[in-house]
């Protein structure tokens, strides 16, 4: 065998792991610390040189340099946008996946792995009420699920009923659908078409219906199982009636409510997602698996298969009968991502699961109730998750955005404004089973 022109790593590997294994238990430094490139440029150095620094030095430069210029999505404290609290379990089985270097794209080549990983897509199936010939995959995030969803069922729709209508084709989804179904609609080159919400932000049959009667051109509807800013759930039970009365797909969105379907105590919200034909839920979201990781799910696998396996000279050798998720969504080669999620599940159990997402949405209910008592603050909606969105009375933008950064700066809370009926407005996010609710309504009492 010739030596391999990057000689022996046994020494870098262990460097590595030793570094992983620390950071997997250690706290993460909670203050807000993006820097300038140049900056970064700076304290980094030139790392990339034709003879190469050698793995301590460039270890040293990630440790002191790069990742205290990131932030800790998993502080208990990170409140904006969807933050991440991935297990110590899951995030150290995603140094497993890597370590192992399974190729997942296709069952000959990845068998055990994407066993696995379909162990865990059976548990988010059965949450669905999906028969057990429903299927699919993990891809990259959100937006790559939703993407491959639609072209899924529009690839379904040409052939349902024909080939392209006059008018082109178009989706149907309520503005508050995520910014990931206009981009998706882009990439296909399809119209939006705008159906109005209820009077709690909902999608219902209501609007929906007149919709689909006017628009013959409408291939698909995405209803939101938790909308992003306000953690909303569409009405699903008419929703999905509605698409089956005019034959029209009906994709599901759950990546970040979806993980509620776990619980209890909201499992009523999602009545009829057992109808849908294609469902995403993000487990880097509220399901407790590190970056990055959607879970996409076919009520038919065999229409994403017809719509995304790719051919070619050098493929033609695999097994089309196997189950193959590069057939299932826009990818071919891929990691098998789903593994952590997997591990995290069999070590902790599925009853753990529901509890920690019960756990956020107690904490959020706590602090919904404390926003609702207080005479500075206002509820703006009763939270149905785990978001909830409240304003200060009195305050003006730039009020909202000292507060804000002055927080964030000081690694106290981040907690972000955003907009609700064109208000400015503030937003927490809550998907950590560790945030407290205390901490949390102490620093609210700073907007006095
Ligand atoms: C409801 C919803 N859909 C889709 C996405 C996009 O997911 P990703 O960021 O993983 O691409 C998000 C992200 O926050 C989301 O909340």
């Amino acid at each position: 065998m010739p030596e391999s022109p990057f000689g022996d790593e046994t020494g870098v590997a262990r460097l590595v792991g030793d570094w992983a294994a620390e950071r997997v238990v250690r706290p993460t430094d909670p203050k807000t610390s993006a820097r300038t490139p140049d900056e970064l440029h700076r304290d980094a150095g030139v790392t990339v040189t034709r003879e190469g620094i050698g793995a301590e030095a460039a270890l040293h430069v990630f440790d002191t340099v790069l990742v205290p210029a990131t932030r800790a999505q998993d502080d208990p404290m990170n409140l904006a946008y969807i933050p991440s609290a991935p297990t110590r379990a899951a995030v150290a089985f995603d140094l497993a996946t890597s370590a192992a270097n399974v190729f997942g794209g296709i069952w000959e080549a990845g068998a055990g792995a994407i066993f696995a990983e379909n162990e865990a897509l059976g548990w988010i199936r059965g949450l669905l009420g999906w028969p057990v010939t429903a299927g699919g995959t993990f891809v990259s995030g959100g937006t790559t699920g939703n993407l491959s969803a639609l072209h899924t069922a529009r690839a379904t729709a040409r052939t349902r009923r024909g080939g392209r209508p006059e008018r082109g084709w178009a989706v149907a989804c309520a503005a508050t659908a995520h910014s990931s179904i206009r981009s998706a609609a882009s990439v296909l080159d399809v119209d939006v078409v705008d159906v109005a919400s209820d009077e709690r932000g909902r999608l219902t049959d209501a609007t929906l219906g007149p919709v689909l009667a006017a628009h013959p051109e409408v291939f698909a509807v995405v209803a939101s199982a938790g909308t992003t800013n306000a953690g909303i759930v569409d009405d699903l039970e008419s929703v999905s009636a509605v698409c089956r009365e005019h034959g029209v797909w009906l994709h599901v969105d759950g990546a970040y409510g979806g993980a509620a379907l776990a619980a209890p105590s909201v499992r009523h919200l999602f009545r009829g997602v057992e109808h849908a034909d294609s469902f995403i839920v993000d487990p880097h979201k509220w399901l407790f698996a590190p970056y990055d990781s959607c879970a996409l799910l076919y009520r038919e696998p065999e229409l994403a298969r017809a719509a995304h396996a790719q051919r070619a000279a050098y493929l033609d050798v695999i097994d089309r009968e196997a189950t193959n998720p590069s057939d299932l969504a826009i990818h071919l080669s891929r990691r098998a991502r789903g593994l952590p999620l997997w591990f995290s599940l069999a070590t902790h159990g599925t009853d753990r699961y529901a509890a920690a997402v019960e756990q956020s949405l107690t904490t959020a209910r706590e602090v919904a109730a404390y926003i609702r008592g207080s005479d500075h603050l206002r509820l703006l909606l009763e939270p149905m998750l785990s978001v909830v969105i409240f304003d200060r009375p009195g305050w003006a933008d730039a009020d909202y955005q000292t507060w804000s950064q002055e927080l964030a700066a000081s690694g106290r809370i981040l907690c972000l404004p955003t907009r609700l009926h064109g208000e400015t407005a503030l937003r927490l996010a809550f998907v950590n089973p560790r945030t407290e609710a205390a901490r949390v309504i102490e620093v609210l009492d700073t907007l006095r």
